[in-house]
């Protein structure tokens, strides 16, 4: 269970209590809340409404595409996320839609309705875990993701798992109290810096 103690009061229950979890139970994920999970995501904001993300994924008893995906992920991921109820590849398209230029939202945008996906899997009761630790020419590869769209992040989602049940290295953090840079070196007042 994760050290929240040091987030402000005030802040919505679900931002308050998320974080990014590596120990998972066995658990599977029902259809109709990954359903809901996946129509968080698809209302989320996009530049032009062109909704560039799209997403690959496996539960774990989908053994050959769970394998797949978890095949893409560094070895440092692949020993924790294994464990998952589930993986995912976000995936972000890069032109839009009606005139074939380049959109250079779609990263932006696929990040937003992943982050509408944590929230409503921490409506949930579901934990997500999101990766930059993956290789996106396997993903291309191993997916059969189109030329014109990129593997964004991956992601492990399922109920959060005691620690202990994780390899030695991994069960600091998920006790360790997490840190977030001050809102003053974040935030500025009409000029960059100021
Ligand atoms: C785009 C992105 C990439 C990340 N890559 C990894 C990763 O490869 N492996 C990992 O264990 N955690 C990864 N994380 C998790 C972050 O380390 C984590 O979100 C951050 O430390 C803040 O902790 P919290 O989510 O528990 O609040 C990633 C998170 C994001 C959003």
């Amino acid at each position: 269970m994760k050290n929240n103690t040091n987030r402000p009061n005030g802040l919505q229950p679900l931002i308050h209590q998320r974080w990014s979890p590596r120990a998972f139970t066995s658990q599977a994920i029902e259809p109709a809340v990954l359903e809901r999970l996946l129509e968080a995501a698809r209302w989320a904001p996009s530049c032009y409404n062109e909704q560039p993300w799209r997403f690959v994924i496996a539960h774990a008893s989908d053994t050959e595409g769970f394998a797949g995906i978890l095949s893409t992920l560094v070895p440092f991921n692949q020993a924790w996320a294994k464990s998952a109820a589930l993986l995912g590849i976000a995936v972000a398209k890069l032109a839009f839609t009606n005139n074939g230029k380049p959109n250079d939202w779609a990263r932006y945008d696929t990040g937003q309705a992943m982050a509408q996906l944590a929230l409503q899997a921490e409506y949930e009761g579901l934990k997500v875990h999101q990766m930059g630790g993956y290789d996106p020419e396997a993903c291309l590869k191993v997916l059969g993701i189109p030329e014109g769209y990129v593997a964004a992040a991956a992601f492990a989602i399922g109920y959060e798992g005691e620690p202990m049940t994780l390899d030695p290295q991994f069960q600091t953090g998920e006790v360790a109290l997490s840190e977030r840079k001050p809102l003053s070196d974040l935030v500025f007042h009409a000029k960059f810096g100021a």
